[in-house]
């Protein structure tokens, strides 16, 4: 079914091999307008080559091809337009689409390869961010994707659980803190005291010293100072383990920085053995000038390491243990420069498997055009978003289908679906506004309107009472069934795109137009009438609900049947 490969391969033999193959399909467009046929290829290239004119040579190739895929062949100007067999090439791609299920648009590029993915990794006590959640949103697409192309995957939550801040914490805790209160809402309460030790430190510098103080004695394992950290540490992760039981998501490993404690001195002897240390201002740097960059920081003047000298650690340790071909990293594209120094000093210490190592930047979520902070205490928490998601998807569901069963299960689903999409749509760089209202939509660029359109096809298909027989097949020839058609030929095509790109939103992208073209479809053509390609598009109606239902489990996404 690949029809571009199909077409170059036509056309690479009718020019005698001056192209090859792969450099055809490079060229082939998709024409603009539907009365120039299905896929284009422009001449120019070849005018060179040839030493004709491109006219004459769309000219002369045009005459030259004949393939049961294609009905006509036609030349246009320096253009040469294919139109393809509507017939033929739906019968293929809807008989192709039943047969494979939901293993449509699989591939193997990724057999026998791991990829570790680096992704949500929120820091204890503190709130769970909009930046980590699109983390974690991008990265678990990221991470089905892969799959799908059959990459073998782990999903690590780098916890960022150490850092002088535990000292600060420990410090306001004993003296302000009460347990209860943060058993009730740890991270509130966390956060608070947090907060409060900044507010207080402006008028009683010395606390500074005593945080100072408290981190020592946690890096020395006093039992005290052990015990508060990891009190903390697991009434965070109780708390963000609710936000990812709602949004469905799970991990391999949630290794964060404080496992990486005992595992630092290694490779500050790796640095040191290969003379790439070098004393700066008392701290210990690699250096990275012949990049145009500033050192990365190893070690501090009084011994302590740094978030950077655990990337590295952490590096080693992932490609001892899962010998990953690629490693992601999804973090925010603020932590750009961090990952091009750690990426470098991985190459200077000669590992050759840093190459496969890459930073999945992303941009921020806005909220009136204003990047949403954690700082000074004023924060959105992000169970409370969700929540509200799922009101407002209940209140929608309940006015547009009132006696719908399993509404608050539904709801569940469409208000988290929701923010997921929204989140995935955009181009990864992009900010994006939050805007729960615009996220909820029914019509619109949504989550719910892709679930929306297939909870359509599947009510379709539950009224028939035709059992739809492949064998009896005609393929479908009028346009609007022809749209869907060529919109689900798309699909591998784009999951490969969307993999190379680490780009889920071509995902988003192609699910919305998708739904739109089947919609078009739906409004136009009676799907039920009584005729000889109800089969047909029976057929087509599956193939769109097997479609949609994959493409949003791999954004992470649930299909309701019913909505
Ligand atoms: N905890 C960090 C933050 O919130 C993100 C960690 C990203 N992963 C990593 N391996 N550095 O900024």
């Amino acid at each position: 079914m690949e029809l571009v490969k199909t077409y170059a391969q036509e056309i690479s033999t009718a020019i005698e091999g001056k192209l090859t193959v792969t450099e055809v399909s490079e060229l082939i467009e998709q024409p603009k307008h539907r009365n120039q046929g299905d896929l284009a290829f422009p001449c120019f290239v070849l005018a060179k080559k040839l030493k004709k004119s491109p006219l004459v040579i769309a000219a002369s190739v045009a005459l030259k091809i004949n393939h049961a895929h294609f009905e006509n062949v036609i030349a246009e100007g320096p253009y040469i337009n294919g139109f393809l067999n509507r017939a033929v090439v739906s019968k293929n791609v809807l008989l192709s689409i039943l047969a494979l299920q939901d293993g449509y648009g699989s591939n193997n590029e990724g057999t026998g390869k791991t990829i570790t993915l680096d992704l949500s990794s929120p820091n204890i006590a503190k709130p769970f961010s909009m930046g980590h959640l699109r983390s974690t949103v991008i990265g678990n697409a990221m991470a089905n994707i892969a799959e799908k192309c059959g990459y073998e995957t782990i999903r690590i939550n780098h916890l960022g659980d150490w850092g002088t801040q535990f000292g600060k914490l420990i410090t306001a805790y004993q003296l302000w803190g009460s347990e209860e209160k943060v058993k009730q809402a740890p991270i509130q309460e966390l956060l608070s005291l947090y907060v409060r030790f900044h507010e207080e430190v402006e008028a009683n510098p010395e606390l500074n010293d005593e945080a100072r103080l408290w981190f020592k004695k946690l890096e020395g394992h006093d039992e005290r100072a052990e015990l508060l950290w990891k009190w903390f540490r697991d009434e965070s992760l109780q708390e963000f383990d609710k936000i990812y039981q709602l949004l469905g998501i799970s991990f391999d490993s949630v290794n964060g920085e404080a496992f990486y404690n005992d595992k630092m001195d290694e490779v500050v002897a790796m640095l040191e053995q290969k003379n790439l240390l070098v004393k700066s201002g008392g701290a210990d740097v690699v250096l990275l000038d012949e990049y145009g960059l500033p050192p990365l920081l190893i070690r501090k003047s009084d011994g302590g390491t740094l978030y950077g000298t655990r990337d590295l650690a952490a590096a080693l340790y992932r490609q001892r243990n899962y010998q990953f071909e690629k490693s992601f990293y999804v973090v925010g594209q603020e932590q750009s420069l961090h990952f091009k120094q750690v990426f470098l000093v991985l190459k200077k210490l000669g590992f050759n498997w840093a190459h496969g190592m890459e930073h999945v930047p992303f941009g921020f979520i806005l909220k009136d055009g204003k990047k949403m902070s954690t700082r000074k205490g004023k924060v959105v928490l992000l169970e409370q978003v969700i929540k509200e998601a799922v009101d407002m998807a209940e209140n929608n569901i309940a006015e547009r289908n009132p006696q719908l069963q399993e509404k608050e299960d539904i709801a569940q689903m469409v208000g988290i679906g929701a923010i997921m999409f929204h989140d995935l749509k955009n181009d990864r760089l992009n900010n994006v506004e939050f805007s729960l209202s615009d996220m909820l939509k029914f019509e619109g660029n949504t989550g719910p309107y892709v679930q929306y359109t297939h909870a359509r096809a599947c009510s379709i298909l539950k009224k028939s009472t035709v059992k739809v027989n492949p064998e009896t097949f005609k393929g479908l020839e009028d346009a609007y069934s022809w749209g869907v058609v060529k919109a689900l030929m798309a699909f591998p095509d784009v999951i490969e795109r969307s993999f190379q790109q680490s780009e889920p939103s071509h995902l988003a992208k192609y699910l919305l137009n998708l739904s739109q073209e089947f919609n078009s479809f739906y409004s136009h053509v009676k799907v039920l009438a009584d005729d000889a390609e109800q089969q047909d598009r029976l057929a087509l109606v599956m193939s769109v609900a097997i479609t949609l239902k994959e493409g949003l489990r791999l954004l992470g996404l649930r299909a309701p049947e019913r909505m």
